[in-house]
């Protein structure tokens, strides 16, 4: 039999819903065990052409943590002022939890990406959509173990990738929060503050078609 039984499926879509981006942390550290399953699962993940691109840099200098928040921090900055009337509402969302977290990961795209080109010849940005499916079975996995994972993209990725010594064709995706949380919460944050909303299925599934909304425009969106 293929299929699994009906517990584990359920398991499988209980972790999916219940999976949530977090900001709040409490400071224990995560077990060297469970550390090494969460990364194991990352690596399980699909990539183009099994190019296998994702590199993990576990973080545990305490000073060079508090730079990367000093990164974050500074296109935080940035990223309110871009967002004009959304600015002030903007800065009062919390977006990480870099200090707080029991283990801070940074996650790059590796170098010499360009001769892998099986799957990328046209779209060569599916390395990149592969280290998001390797993420998201860490995320999941985190999940499922009670432990709580935040994904930072508010960074310069050329100042991360100097901080961190990349070499030449690298370049840093994801800083990962992660850790032992208080509660998980029950809806995605950005949801209960009230920023964006989850759209219905419905109006994201098209039929042969494009299908324009209503009033005519091509797309709908979370946030207007
Ligand atoms: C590629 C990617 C980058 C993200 N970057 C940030 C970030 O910099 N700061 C933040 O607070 N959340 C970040 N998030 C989390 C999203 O805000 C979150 O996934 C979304 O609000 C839905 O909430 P949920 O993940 O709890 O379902 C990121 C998520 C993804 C997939």
């Amino acid at each position: 039999m293929n299929r699994y039984n009906d517990g584990d499926i359920a398991a499988i879509y209980r972790v999916i819903e219940q999976r949530r981006d977090m900001r709040h942390f409490l400071p224990d550290p995560l077990e060297p065990a469970l550390l090494q399953r969460l990364l194991r699962a990352a690596h399980l993940g699909p990539s183009v052409g099994f190019m296998q691109p994702w590199r993990f840099i576990r973080i545990t200098d305490s000073s060079l943590r508090q730079r990367i928040h000093t990164l974050v921090d500074e296109e935080r900055q940035h990223t309110a002022a871009a967002l004009g009337q959304r600015q002030d509402e903007f800065m009062r969302l919390k977006v990480e939890g870099i200090r707080d977290c029991g283990e801070l990961l940074v996650v790059a795209l590796m170098d010499r990406r360009e001769q892998h080109i099986f799957g990328r010849r046209t779209m060569p940005q599916m390395d990149l959509a592969s280290v998001a499916c390797a993420i998201q079975n860490l995320w999941l996995a985190a999940r499922a173990e009670g432990i709580g994972m935040g994904w930072v993209s508010l960074f310069d990725p050329e100042a991360l990738g100097t901080l961190l010594h990349l070499p030449t064709g690298a370049t840093p995706v994801a800083v990962l929060c992660l850790g032992h949380v208080p509660a998980f919460y029950t809806e995605p944050m950005l949801q209960q503050e009230n920023w964006a909303t989850r759209q219905p299925l419905e109006a994201l599934v098209f039929e042969n078609t494009w299908q324009h909304d209503q009033a005519g425009n091509p797309s709908p969106d979370a946030t207007a």
